[in-house]
């Protein structure tokens, strides 16, 4: 059969990436990041279109020669349809279509989540692949979810976030203690130095499978405001403790859940998936569950954060269905599912 070589376009949030990949083998994967937002706390939505415009037609070349091929070698196109900022979604969109109206190659629409958690199926020589069913955790900025994935193509969510997502509560966590966004590599960094017994912060309470976190965010907030008034060096003196102890509090309550749905369901393949997977502690606390006779599945780091490597892998799937989408498609910033 001949092989399917996709090129796959991801612009949801606030990195450019293009990859190209052929039968589930990644032969290129560049990601061009935007620094413009540190200063700000957060992802600056007009800033990121600019950003996505004055990138992506660089990224796309260069994409092109590391995988060394050429454009008529292209089975499809797939771009992030969403969810995702409207204006970053918007320019990836666009230039897909017009890719794709010029090459005659079909469309692929791709939900960025939905490819985060198939990032687990990329063919790599080094990596396991999990056998269906798995679970996986999601944990990115904008969400957290537990997944069963029965196929490719079929991903059931059993646990959601009802408010803040794991990485939310890591970036917000870090805007309150001063440090630049995005703060969870900072969290991570900072905390292998601190002590996670330091400081204690109250854990949420929600039924079933499904995760809170504005509350935790809210206890840092007060416990740090009081602190400050005694000491107004409080954070600099504690900044090591208070990262490991935030960090620690964060991966207890991933890892509470996630342990509930493993006695839930009964599938003992586990994995993860999301910019907060590669944070070291839930790495390490997931190769834990071996202890309780699970399979466990770690992306590599640059399959983590996001990428079009994993929109390219989703799209491979869509492609073996010939689920094709439209010129004439709108971005879908809220895509539920
Ligand atoms: O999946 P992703 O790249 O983008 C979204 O779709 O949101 O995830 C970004 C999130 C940010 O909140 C970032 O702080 C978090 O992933 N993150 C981390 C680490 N690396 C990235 N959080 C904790 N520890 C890390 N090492
Ligand atoms: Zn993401």
């Amino acid at each position: 059969m001949k092989p399917i070589t996709i090129l796959a376009i991801e612009s949801s949030c606030d990195d450019t990436s293009i990859a190209i990949m052929r039968d589930r083998k990644v032969l290129s994967n560049v990601i061009a990041g935007q620094s413009v937002h540190e200063e700000y706390g957060g992802v600056v939505p007009e800033l990121a279109s600019r950003a996505h415009q004055s990138n992506i037609v660089p990224t796309v070349d260069k994409a092109i020669r590391q995988a060394q091929i050429s454009k008529e070698d292209i089975d499809a196109v797939a771009y992030t349809i969403g969810p995702g900022l409207s204006g970053s979604l918007m320019v990836g969109s666009s230039f897909a279509k017009g890719l794709s109206l010029g090459w005659n190659r079909p469309l692929i629409e791709v939900h960025h989540m939905k490819a985060h958690v198939l990032a687990h199926l990329i063919d790599d020589d080094q990596q396991r692949i999990p056998d269906f069913p798995y679970l996986c955790l999601t944990v990115s900025g904008g969400h957290t979810q537990i997944v069963v994935v029965h196929s490719a193509l079929d991903q059931e969510i059993i646990g959601s976030t009802i408010d803040d997502a794991a990485g939310e509560a890591f970036d917000k966590s870090a805007k309150i203690l001063g440090l630049s966004y995005p703060g969870g590599p900072l969290i991570d960094e900072y905390a292998q130095k601190g002590n996670p017994e330091a400081f204690k912060f109250n854990q949420p309470s929600v039924d079933g499978l499904d995760f809170s976190f504005s509350g935790l965010k809210t206890s840092i907030l007060y416990f740090i405001r009081d602190e400050m008034k005694k000491d107004s060096l409080f954070i600099e003196k504690n900044l090591f403790d208070l990262c490991a102890s935030i960090q620690k509090t964060i991966i207890e309550i991933l890892m509470q859940k996630l342990k509930s749905a493993i006695k839930t369901t009964e599938i003992k393949s586990v994995a993860i998936a999301g910019g907060v997977s590669a944070n070291s502690a839930l790495r390490s606390s997931l190769l834990d569950l071996r202890r309780m006779d699970c399979e466990v599945f770690i992306p590599k780091f640059e399959y983590c954060t996001d990428n079009a490597a994993m929109i390219a892998i989703y799209a491979h799937y869509m492609f073996l269905e010939k689920q094709f989408g439209s010129l004439s498609a709108a971005p879908k910033p809220r895509f539920a599912s």
